[in-house]
């Protein structure tokens, strides 16, 4: 019989216990051993819940119990989540989490603990809530270069911005809406500001380059400054506005950004709608593989949290952990350098008769497509570095730029 202990109840965590016990036979024929919960940590009482008895409030029952050897954290934020992961390891226990702040921040550091140790530090379920992409990533592409990862990597937002273009409904009501759901961050400034997509990214671009990137220090713009206009305007030159993590390699160095972006209706990712997640991934030697699924919520998160269980269970004499060292500024490409195409929305300016011709005279730059609604002006350049947009949108009022994927 393995032991197992759950840190932290809430969304995740409870969805952790309810996939153990209804799918109890599956998991156990898979590792031919029973996998029995053994204690669940929270500083809430559950009065009433099947899982009641098992609720305790001291940690250090957990890792002074030589009966567990996994411990799958669900806590959420950096502290105690990251202290209580490494005093697990430390204790030869083997640590699975969907806890992508902790994993952002400190995933090399903790598997470096856990190589040590001698056991399994898994986060599956960090990335794309239920969607199988950090194995897939470490196993099925091992042979590939990655050249560009892209993915719609928060569920909130994808639901916001969805029922924002097909219903018209308002921002407040539809956060309130996913919060309700379970899939908003306890503070969704995470969501919403994009902090959550930049943890995202930043793991999926260690797997891919070999380095960790703070996530704090990249690129990181969510989706509170998008209007209904910009959203009607992209449609309108054929685009879907979607929150796109990216990473890419520049000149041998990594970039990561999180920004909303304008994908062309031919791209599968301008077709992902309200909590779905999708990552689409370069390889050199396979092509472009799409992976799409269920981004947040109980279950399917939690699916993937015990996925991880079972595999720590199934190679607790040996697994092969997935290596990445944290990134030094040598390893970081200059974002100024980043070049794509852009959508610019800005005012008309006076009586100005603006046209395409006129306005590629006046920026400086190639036009494609060009509208105008009333008093606001949009078009897309050709690509174009950080740096130049900078330049232009100097020269332009009440300017809003968007990157297109
Ligand atoms: N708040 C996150 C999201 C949960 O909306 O995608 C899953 O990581």
């Amino acid at each position: 019989m393995v032991n197992v202990a759950i840190l932290g109840f809430g969304v995740v965590g409870s969805g952790v216990a309810e996939v153990l016990t209804q799918n109890k036979k599956i998991i156990e024929n898979k590792l031919s051993c029973e996998v029995n919960i053994k204690y669940i940590l929270d500083l809430r009482e559950f009065p009433g819940n099947p899982f009641e008895s098992l609720v305790i409030h001291d940690f250090n029952i957990i890792l002074n119990d030589p009966e567990v050897s996994v411990v799958a954290e669900m806590m959420g934020g950096s502290h105690p989540a990251y202290d209580f992961s490494k005093a697990c390891l430390e204790a030869g226990k083997s640590v699975v989490t969907s806890n992508k702040e902790v994993v952002a921040n400190f995933g090399a550091e903790l598997l470096d603990i856990a190589r040590a140790h001698g056991v399994a530090y898994l986060f599956e379920a960090s990335v794309g809530g239920g969607i199988p992409i950090i194995r897939p990533m470490c196993n099925d592409l091992a042979s590939n270069n990655i050249v560009e990862v892209s993915g719609i990597l928060n569920g909130t937002t994808n639901y916001i911005l969805t029922k924002m273009a097909t219903e018209g409904a308002s921002f407040e009501d539809v956060l309130r809406d996913a919060q309700h759901k379970g899939y908003a961050e306890s503070n969704p400034a995470a969501d919403v500001e994009g902090l959550d997509a930049a943890r995202k990214i930043v793991i999926l671009a260690a797997l891919a380059y070999g380095k960790l990137i703070s996530p704090n220090s990249i690129y990181t713009e969510g989706i509170t400054n998008i209007t209904g206009e910009d959203v009607e305007f992209a449609a309108g030159f054929g685009y879907a506005l979607k929150l796109i993590g990216h990473a890419e390699k520049i000149d041998g160095k990594a970039l990561c950004m999180v920004s909303p972006r304008l994908i062309p209706m031919t791209n599968p990712l301008s077709s992902i709608n309200d909590v779905f997640n999708g990552i689409l991934l370069d390889g050199d030697m396979v092509g472009k593989v799409m992976f799409y699924g269920p981004g947040a919520g109980k279950l399917p998160t939690a699916s993937a949290v015990c996925a991880d269980i079972v595999d720590a269970i199934a190679h607790s004499d040996g697994i092969k952990l997935p290596e990445f060292e944290v990134a030094t500024e040598d390893d970081i490409a200059d974002f100024d350098n980043y070049s794509c195409r852009r959508m610019f929305i800005f005012d008309k300016c006076g009586d100005c008769t603006l046209d395409s011709k006129v306005a590629e005279k006046c920026l400086g730059c190639e036009i494609g497509q060009f509208a105008v609604k009333g008093n606001r002006v949009a078009l897309i350049t050709e690509a174009m570095t950080e740096a130049k947009v900078k330049e232009i949108a100097g020269k332009l009022n009440n300017c809003k730029v968007y990157r297109l994927l």
